[in-house]
């Protein structure tokens, strides 16, 4: 096992007479530190290690990431700041040196239907660029291959003030790349109607089977009483217009008992419901109900695509947007290499590049159109980091807090050539890892410990990855060693 493979050729840079290049921290205190002075390299890859509870995420997050956040905060306006929560400042005597800093969790992203591994990173919308201006037929600005941007039309009088004002009609459209039949989900449900009602029962013998729905209910009293259905007929006798009336009836008022009220059609109600929370919001027996009642079914008219039929009308050398988002990023990223157009050189230079780095941090599997929601914490991390390559921020500071959870060995290498990119483009990395394969890639490592809690606190080691093998002073040193020498 080859070690420290970077030091060899990146040294440690601890020029201590040149503070730019480091962050300098002294006196720190939050929770259990024990007035704890420790330098951080900048552009390097710097390790946090020690056992659970000695004090690794009260000196990289409560302190070094808090007092970052805090700083930030006092540079906007004293209006804007009234907006935001006040942060104490960390209990530490001197941080210095101190960049930005941009925590890159393995927090899951959002369940938002509406976003994919395409609109979370810019390939997305480089890509709607792109075919606006390439697409043949042209068919708009970017925001008509958007699926998340409806056409809108709008007409009406508008005042010219000119001299005497006048008034003129003007027609205002927007052509927006959603489809319009899913609004941009590319799926649409369905429901199994056989979960919603007996067609064996009538109305007032219980025949709607919806949770909350019964007869004697709220309800059900509606249902009974509108009087565009007989409720002491089974269902399945009812005519067209009376199964519509059941089952899609847009809102109307009725007067049932003498009170106003307004009915609505089963389908639609369900909808508002239940359908428009998260499913893992609902009470169990609802959500149940939803799991059996409710199919969701890829859009018919846009094949799942969530794109406008003009969005995916319009084309580049035989392939829409829709055809480049479904494809494996390894295959679009050949594609748009394969692209020569002087004229947006640059930005096929950009999305080449982007896409490329998905492949070699080994996520050239996924798709552009992958529900961001569905990927795992792992690849969520690793898309974050993508997002991050293509930043021109270098003077920053990145935070990451064991990103190796739950990667297979192979997966392990290519976070590391990833963390390598962040530092060759400039940027000062901390991680805070147990796995030794990334303990043996740094470039700096700091030690906590020895124990947890009042027995914790103390730096009990810092230097490169070669210094703590040699030395085997500390627990994380033995381990270390171990692995090397395997
Ligand atoms: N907000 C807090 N208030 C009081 N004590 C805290 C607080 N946060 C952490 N501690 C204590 O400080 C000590 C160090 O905690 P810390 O979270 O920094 O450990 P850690 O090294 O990050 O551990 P782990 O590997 O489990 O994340 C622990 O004993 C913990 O119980
Ligand atoms: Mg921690
Ligand atoms: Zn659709």
């Amino acid at each position: 096992m080859s070690m420290a493979t970077r030091t060899d050729t990146r040294s440690p840079a601890l020029h201590v007479a040149d503070s730019h290049d480091l962050i300098r921290v002294q006196g720190a205190r939050e929770n259990n530190l024990a007035d704890v002075s420790i330098e951080i390299p900048k552009r390097r890859l710097t390790v946090f290690t020690g056992v659970s509870g000695s004090g690794k995420s009260s000196l990289v997050f409560a302190t070094i990431a808090a007092e970052s956040q805090r700083l930030i905060n006092e540079t906007y306006s004293a209006f804007v700041q009234g907006f935001m929560p006040t942060l104490a400042r960390p209990e530490v005597d001197v941080l210095e040196g101190l960049t930005t800093a941009i925590i890159v969790d393995q927090q899951r992203m959002g369940a938002d239907a509406r976003s994919t591994v395409g609109t979370v990173t810019d390939t997305g919308a480089m890509l709607r660029i792109l075919f606006s201006r390439l697409g043949q037929p042209h068919i708009g600005p970017p925001g008509a291959y958007s699926f998340n941007v409806p056409s809108v039309r709008a007409s009406g009088a508008i005042t010219v003030e000119r001299g005497a004002a006048k008034a003129a009609r003007k027609t205002f459209t927007r052509t927006g790349g959603m489809c319009p039949r899913c609004e941009g989900r590319g799926a649409i449900t369905d429901f199994d109607l056989t979960q919603l009602y007996d067609d064996s029962k009538t109305i007032n013998a219980g025949a709607l089977i919806v949770p909350g729905y019964s007869v004697d209910g709220w309800y059900g009293r509606i249902f009974a009483g509108c009087g565009f259905f007989d409720p002491d007929r089974p269902i399945r006798t009812f005519t067209r217009t009376e199964l519509h009336d059941l089952l899609h009836k847009e809102p109307t008022k009725i007067k049932v008992d003498n009170v106003n009220l307004t009915y609505e059609g089963l389908i639609p109600k369900i909808q508002k419901s239940f359908l428009s929370k998260d499913v893992d919001a609902l009470q169990p027996h609802i959500r149940a109900f939803v799991e059996r009642a409710v199919i969701f079914t890829t859009c018919p008219d846009c094949g799942g695509s969530r794109l406008s039929e003009a969005a995916r009308s319009s084309k580049i050398s035989g392939i829409s947007i829709a055809d480049a988002c479904a494809m494996q990023i390894s295959d679009l990223a050949g594609w748009v290499h394969g692209l020569a157009e002087p004229s947006v050189a640059p930005l096929l230079a950009a999305l080449h590049h982007t896409l490329e780095a998905f492949v070699e941090i080994g996520l050239g599997y996924l798709s552009l159109d992958r529900p961001s929601g569905t990927l795992s914490g792992g690849e969520a991390q690793r898309v974050k980091m993508i997002r991050h390559l293509g930043s021109s921020l270098t003077d920053v500071t990145y935070v990451f807090d064991e990103p190796t959870i739950g990667l297979h060995l192979a997966d392990v290498e290519q976070l590391l050539g990833l963390l390598d990119r962040l530092v060759d483009a400039g940027t000062s990395v901390i991680v805070i890892e147990h796995h030794q394969a990334v303990m043996a890639h740094a470039d700096w490592i700091i030690d906590l410990g020895p124990g947890a809690g009042h027995d914790g606190g103390r730096i009990v080691f810092e230097g490169t990855p070669a210094e703590l093998v040699a030395a085997r002073s500390t627990l994380t040193g033995e381990h270390l060693a171990a692995y090397v020498d395997t």
